[in-house]
């Protein structure tokens, strides 16, 4: 899934209003402030007519003095009032983004998982922070800068106007004519901003994707032509920026040349008013600095435009985000959950494809009950569906026919949140945090003690190990855990999941990275765990599936025999084989152990 911009409307700005709508009070202050400093601006000109005409153009004396004393007074309130201006505008600008970045926060957790396997992590992480930032500086600065800027240029106008209606018709002649010139360069900005924009983007997720399977990247040495697409990608973005200043800063100099000229224009014509006395020099040099605020001002919409249409591209694209809704949502929720779970599973004619894969069925009318406190073995070939089936049982997906029932009833009509609460997933690729050992097991329960943290590490012996380390349980184990083996990084896995203390235990080949002595090890402290709770467990293991009380052949979407592993070995032929594979390895490999052992 790409998010880009549909419409790049200014209108698109309007659905900030909600999050401004409770700082009506900083709001004002802004505007208070914003107003004090434009009209300062201003009377700084008034103030440089009376200078000119009672100070320089007479005798120096008492007038002038009180003239510049003057003029230090609205010096004064001009810096109160550009502190209260920078102060609350950019109060508000940090305040609201902070609010709409966790808007945008919530809103993506409440998505399911097949959203994010759409769209890359670096472009929310990019949707999150550079387009929320594009608003900051809409908010923070710009919208300051557009408002002072409004009020100077009409206040400046005004001023003109009063000073000399003839002259100010004749300086806007020049309107038109730069009008024109923003047209034409400010397409072309637009333009290469986006270009630009985009292109950062994509490095955002280019560099997402590199250095989070950077153990592959130098593995296969693909350095080199990363590189060279990360050069191409930059290369790009520059040139487009590069093209985007061209024309912008072209388009400033063209308007400062056309603007003073103007200037010299009316400075010329108004030297003529002053020698037939129609004008004082105190106004026209008073007119001449309106002029030039007049100028200044509309010189930096253009700026400011950019600005804005910038920010309402990232708020074109925010708004598609948070336009995306979960396709489950918990408004279905009829039922609860009983108090007392038994953890009893009931898939009924359940078949399910990948919404991304919609041609390809994946799972077809798969029907199976599990009684409470069952230790289910689930075996079959890889790509069968047997992770599926487990993304199912914890409504990562809902089935396109079919149902599943927990506890007695059917999990679309209870809350996401009650049933994934009584399972406990081990993932075939056990995911962990960048925090310690003792905190990704906490993960499991937070509000568990750090007594209950123990014991869940010591049902997977993970003891031993943990007294080799420098901090114990307090060992941070890296980005992923990267710094555990496979093996340690399941078993705190497994300790997370045996924590939430669930009615149900989902284990996808949760012990498949372990030796064989260490798992029968972990299996022998589950043995008691699982004794008590309903278990699912996918097994490639031997020594896995016969622990269990009942088996079931799973292959190409469909169960294929379901029994015990007596009964299946006898009437299943495909049974037959995976264990005579099995049994083969299993066999050497309680070899190995027994010489290992031996000392014991
Ligand atoms: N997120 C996904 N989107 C689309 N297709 C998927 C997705 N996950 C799995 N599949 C496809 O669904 C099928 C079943 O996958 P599944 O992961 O359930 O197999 P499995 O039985 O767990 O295999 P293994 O033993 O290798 O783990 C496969 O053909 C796989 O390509
Ligand atoms: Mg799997």
């Amino acid at each position: 899934m790409q998010l880009g911009p549909h419409k790049n409307s200014l209108r698109q700005l309007a659905f900030l209003k909600p999050y401004l709508a409770s700082y009506r009070r900083q709001i004002f202050l802004a505007l208070l402030a914003l107003a004090l400093a434009a009209f300062m601006v201003l009377a700084l000109g008034a103030g440089v007519r009376h200078l000119i005409d009672q100070g320089f153009m007479s005798q120096p004396d008492q007038s002038l003095l009180k003239g510049l004393l003057g003029l230090f007074v609205l010096i004064g309130l001009l810096a109160l009032a550009s502190f209260g201006r920078t102060y609350y505008v950019t109060w508000l600008g940090e305040r609201v983004v902070g609010n709409l970045r966790q808007h945008l926060f919530d809103h993506v957790l409440k998505l399911e998982i097949s959203f994010f396997e759409q769209i890359r992590a670096g472009e929310l992480i990019s949707r999150l922070t550079t387009d929320t930032s594009l608003i900051q500086i809409l908010l923070g600065t710009s919208a300051g800068l557009a408002i002072r800027n409004l009020m100077m240029f009409v206040g400046g106008l005004v001023m003109m106007i009063t000073i000399s209606p003839w002259l100010t018709f004749l300086s806007l002649l020049v309107v038109p004519l730069v009008i024109l010139i923003v047209r034409i360069f400010g397409r072309r900005v637009r333009r290469f901003s986006k270009l630009a924009q985009d292109r950062v983007a994509d490095l955002g997720g280019y560099i997402d994707e590199c250095f989070n399977n950077i153990r592959t990247v130098q593995a296969f040495t693909h350095e080199d032509h990363d590189r060279k697409v990360f050069r191409d990608n930059s290369r790009t973005a520059f040139a487009a920026a590069i093209k985007r200043t061209l024309a912008r800063s072209l388009l400033a100099s063209v308007v400062i040349v056309v603007v003073f000229l103007a200037i010299a224009g009316v400075l010329w014509l108004g030297a003529t008013e002053v020698y037939q006395h129609r004008m004082t020099v105190g106004q026209l040099s008073a007119f001449i600095f309106y002029a030039v605020v007049v100028a200044g001002s509309a010189g930096s919409f253009s700026e400011i435009l950019g600005d804005l249409h910038r920010a309402a591209g990232a708020s074109d694209r925010l708004i598609e985000l948070l336009s995306i809704q979960p396709a489950f949502r918990d408004k279905a929720v009829s039922r609860t959950l009983p108090s007392l779970s038994s953890g009893t599973v009931a898939i009924h004619g359940v078949s399910f494809f990948y919404p991304s894969h919609p041609d390809r069925s994946v799972l077809e009318q798969i029907t199976l009950s599990v009684p409470p406190g069952e230790k289910l073995a689930m075996v079959g070939p890889s790509g069968a569906g047997k992770s599926t089936l487990f993304a199912l049982l914890m409504r990562f997906y809902d089935p396109q026919s079919g149902a599943i029932h927990f506890d007695g009833i059917d999990i679309k009509d209870v809350s996401v949140k009650d049933l994934r609460h009584r399972i406990g997933l081990v993932a075939q690729e056990p995911a962990l945090f960048s925090a310690s050992i003792f905190d990704n097991i906490l993960y499991g329960r937070p509000e568990a003690t750090e007594k209950e943290v123990w014991q869940a590490a010591d049902y997977v012996q993970l003891e031993d190990f943990l007294t080799t380390l420098p901090h114990g349980i307090h060992t941070k184990v890296g980005t992923k855990g990267v710094r555990l083996s496979g093996g340690q990084k399941q078993r705190v896995a497994i300790a997370r999941a045996i924590l939430r203390n669930p009615s149900l235990l989902l284990l996808d080949e949760a012990t498949n990275a372990l030796d064989a002595a260490s798992e029968q090890a972990v299996q022998q402290g589950l043995s008691h765990l699982m004794s008590t709770r309903t278990t699912i467990v996918i097994a490639h293991r031997l020594a896995t599936v016969l622990n269990a009380d009942r088996i079931v052949v799973i292959e190409g979407g469909r169960v294929r025999a379901v029994g015990t592993h007596a009964e299946l070995i006898t009437q299943d032929e495909l049974y037959r084989r995976l264990a005579t594979l099995q049994f083969a390895d299993a066999l050497s490999l309680l070899g190995g152990k027994s010489t290992i052992a031996s000392p014991l």
